[in-house]
């Protein structure tokens, strides 16, 4: 604190040019929300600092976004097992040093045994837990083929290269924090019947203390097989094996042809447009992309920045369109190898109009009333990073494993997690599924098809420049989370620590309920948006808020990372 020496008679001047000083000063140094990282030469920003680190060490050895992408995915395989994985799948957009746009799907396919009713008994209900704690609950693994195309494809590094870090932390381990050392206490709890993953969660059958040193000693020999033989060293060979030995184990449904058949899907991104700014999102079977663009469309008409970020009025104005854009969530997107899915009309300017029509300035609409839209008559425990380089290629890439700790179940001999993915498929018509998510026949199971998904990687440009880099995981929350970053550059010009970290709030038609970040939305704000008719409006009841939006903002020249203060994790800059 400030000591000040002073006569007597000139000490209370003193003392209050010091405290308007200081009240001024705080105004523009003393910030909520945490210090961003700055470099101008590239950046990580990740649920783990290990693994940005690993992606750090890619680019300094002069490896592009892409080699660093890749790097940081298979080492969150190591550091953040609860959500970065192997036995997985993802989505990544790439925006490349051209300017081009590509994206990748390397989200998890049903195995080919699969049906519609797979998950429900002799009455037609849903068999509780099946499509998430068991065997069966695991779509076939995209990640491994995800990351090594991108490598291939857009890379400058060898595959050997890139993985190495993620080896040696496996190999060599790497000291437990407090976050990762309890959740593999809560975790090893509900992993009892599965030695794999008792023999990975816990000390030789006791709990894992703060400091012990984490050696991951099977999944080392998984990741040394793949860089050796690259996507046979996990579709084939030992290692394909293990996972059809567990999946015998339990009556799980992958087979060697599921792994041998699985393949990533380059797919053109989801483009929109937003006061002037670029919006490039995933397409289908990821339904963050439409829903973001169209959530934008539906807003650009209205002045958001006169409002004010948090007020009632701006609350109102995204919740409604959430309402309406979740309606269209459950009915249109699916699989789109399986399902036509509607994406012109979901993301054209026309149609948000239409669709947002029956907004009203001052009440809430009844998501009971709202069906999902169409033309008139004539005619979705995940984590994600960013990665920039300096050259101006950016990858945006979010990868899940769905619930945290997947299906809980480690293969055995190969050490890592299995994906309770298949709960993202519509199990039964307008079912919730662990979000609470419903869905209909867009995105009911059939053999080879992907579920529904609502991770967003997103980047946006601007005459062609880099802008933002930006993700969540969150199940359903993933897509307001990314809405709200993107929106808090966009419109309240905000730096990539405040866009982050301010709280955020949440609706997705059914259930007909706001969920908001502790503090968010303060008790006046509340009780408007309660006159205005909007109802069940509560701070949410999971871990640390909404959403891990790791993201990265590029302005003038000089790159900001941030890691979302809600959760550990490491924005590291070259
Ligand atoms: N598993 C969550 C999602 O893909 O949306």
């Amino acid at each position: 604190m400030l000591r000040w020496r002073c006569a007597l008679n000139n000490c209370k001047q003193i003392r209050i040019f010091a405290l308007l000083l200081l009240v001024i000063s705080s105004q523009w140094t003393f910030a909520a929300s945490p210090e961003a990282k700055y470099s101008r030469d590239g950046m990580v920003t990740s649920r783990s600092e290990l693994a940005s680190k690993a992606g750090i060490e890619i680019l300094k050895s002069g490896g592009n976004a892409i080699d660093a992408a890749v790097a940081t995915g298979f080492a969150l395989a190591v550091t953040y097992p609860s959500a970065g994985n192997i036995g997985g799948g993802g989505f990544a957009v790439i925006r490349l040093a051209d300017g081009n746009v590509v994206t990748l799907d390397h989200r998890e396919k049903a195995p080919a045994s699969a049906h519609k009713d797979m998950y429900l008994d002799a009455e037609g209900n849903v068999i509780k837990g099946e499509s998430r704690n068991t065997h069966k609950a695991a779509g076939v693994p995209g990640s491994v083929d995800g990351l090594l195309t991108m490598l291939e494809k857009y890379g400058s590094k060898s595959r050997k290269e890139v993985m190495a870090p993620a080896i040696r932390l496996a190999k060599k381990g790497f000291v437990l924090n407090r976050d990762l050392t309890r959740q593999f206490n809560n975790v090893a709890q509900r992993m009892t019947a599965y030695p794999g993953s008792m023999e990975t969660f816990t000390n030789k059958g006791e709990k894992y203390q703060i400091g012990d040193i984490f050696v991951q000693k099977h999944l080392g020999k998984t990741l040394e097989t793949i860089s050796r033989r690259g996507r046979d060293g996990f579709y084939a060979g030992p290692v394909a094996d293990l996972i059809v030995a567990e999946m015998k184990r339990g009556n799980g449904e992958i087979t060697h042809k599921d792994l041998q058949d699985y393949q990533s899907v380059w797919r053109a991104p989801v483009k929109g447009s937003y006061r002037g700014y670029d919006i490039w999102g995933m397409s289908a079977p990821s339904s963050g992309g439409a829903l973001i663009v169209q959530m934008l469309n539906m807003f650009e008409p209205f002045d958001v920045k006169a409002m004010g970020w948090g007020s009632s009025e701006v609350i109102h104005l995204m919740l409604e369109g959430e309402r309406r854009a979740y309606a269209d969530r459950a009915e249109h997107l699916g699989d789109p190898d399986f399902y036509e899915v509607p994406m012109a009309m979901l993301t054209s300017k026309d149609y948000a109009k239409m669709r947002f029509s029956d907004f009203e300035k001052e009440k809430a609409s009844d998501s009971n009333a709202i069906g999902a839209g169409s033309w008139p008559a004539e005619s979705p425990q995940t984590t994600h990073f960013s990665v920039a380089d300096g050259d101006g290629n950016l990858v945006s890439l979010t990868t899940t494993i769905n619930s945290s700790y997947g299906n809980k179940i480690v293969v055995q001999g190969a050490g890592f997690l299995l994906n309770n993915e298949m709960d993202d498929f519509s199990l039964k018509e307008n079912t919730r599924n662990q979000f609470d998510l419903i869905g209909r026949s867009a995105n009911a199971i059939a053999p080879g098809k992907r579920m529904l998904s609502s991770m967003s990687p997103t980047i946006v440009t601007k005459d062609g420049k880099p802008v933002l880099v930006t993700g969540s995981p969150g199940g359903s929350t993933i897509i307001t989370t990314v809405l709200q970053v993107v929106m808090n550059v966009i419109d309240h010009e905000m730096n990539i620590s405040d866009a982050v970290s301010l709280p955020r709030f949440h609706h997705q038609w059914l259930p007909d309920r706001v969920f908001y970040d502790e503090y968010g939305i303060s008790p006046d704000t509340k009780k408007a948006l309660e006159v205005m008719g909007h109802k069940d409006l509560k701070v949410v009841p999971w871990g640390r808020g909404i959403g891990d939006a790791n993201s990265i903002l590029v302005k003038d020249g000089e790159i900001s990372g941030i890691h979302d203060p809600r959760n550990e994790g490491g924005a590291v800059g070259l």
